[in-house]
């Protein structure tokens, strides 16, 4: 088995999504024709990740379960794990630490969806690399997320959801990391809305220079779909990018395909027919016969 871990945090109460996860997780909601998870979960499998933790609530880890199960379907490995009460991302990774047995780890957030050209490579690249990686990009609205903080060319730090204009630099939510970073997390204090927060993980890691920060470019896009108006966003723009480029974009069973984890074959076998979404992967499926 790979090196490399995943973890997918699914958790949280998904308010600023209400009512829409009144009943349900944020993280199963539709983003066009496939549950949002299928999208951090293909962006872990094409960085060659095989091994999966996905982490969510009391009330909602069952959905998951009946959804992807033990990821067999799949060629891969899916485990699960509650999160009581969402105590911050940087508690993903304390939660994660008997699924990783040591091995190093590359986290990312439910709700964070990431593609378009040259993602793939830059995602491999870091999953093989020996360092620590986070990955940055261009936004107009910086003051919602992490941001970069510079001066005078070389990083200084992360402030979390700024008051003041710091950069344009928002942190996106994929994480490389060691596994020495649980350690780390383990000394975090909660932060002024009482959670473990990855910010003051990242600012750590910047401290002792073990972080390198890469920036996404404008073919690599990036949507945090965590509130209405970015939710309705993502689906526009996955609906858009799918159709114009006649592609699928966060298909698990695609993306297994397409690292040669699974056949035509056992992708057709496995998958209910006559619905939108099994034609245009039949049609991806066929590209290569
Ligand atoms: C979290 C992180 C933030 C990051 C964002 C990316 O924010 O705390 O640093 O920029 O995810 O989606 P949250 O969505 O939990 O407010």
């Amino acid at each position: 088995m790979r090196e490399r871990k995943g973890i997918i945090l699914a958790g949280g109460f998904g308010s600023r999504l209400h009512p829409l996860t009144k009943v349900t997780s944020k993280q199963l909601l539709p983003i066009f024709n496939k549950p949002m998870i299928y999208y951090p979960l293909s962006n872990l499998i094409m960085s060659g990740i095989r091994e999966i933790l996905i982490i969510s609530t009391p009330k909602h880890l069952e959905h998951y379960k009946n959804l992807l199960g033990n990821g067999k379907n799949f060629g891969i490995q899916i485990k699960y794990k509650i999160q009581e009460y969402p105590n911050g991302i940087a508690e993903g990774l304390i939660l994660a630490e008997k699924f990783l047995k040591g091995k190093n780890l590359c986290l990312i957030l439910g709700d964070n969806i990431f593609f378009g050209k040259g993602i793939e490579n830059l995602f491999t690249s870091a999953s093989k690399s020996p360092d620590q990686f986070i990955f940055v990009k261009e936004v107009r609205n910086p003051n919602k997320y992490g941001v970069l903080k510079t001066k005078r060319n070389k990083l200084i730090k992360i402030i979390e959801k700024p008051k003041k204009f710091v950069s344009k630099y928002a942190v996106t939510g994929i994480y490389f990391f060691n596994n020495t970073v649980i350690n780390y997390a383990k000394k975090l204090k909660p932060s002024h809305r009482n959670e473990l927060e990855i910010t003051d993980l990242n600012n750590l890691l910047i401290k002792k220079d073990e972080l390198k920060i890469m920036k996404l470019n404008k073919f690599q896009n990036w949507h945090d779909a965590g509130s209405h108006e970015d939710y309705l966003n993502t689906c526009i723009n996955i609906f858009k990018y799918e159709t114009k480029y006649k592609t699928l974009v966060g298909s698990i069973e695609y993306e297994c395909y397409k690292q040669q984890i699974l056949s035509r074959k056992q992708i057709v076998n496995n998958s209910y027919k006559n619905n939108y979404y099994f034609d245009s992967l039949l049609s991806k499926l066929n590209e290569n016969l």
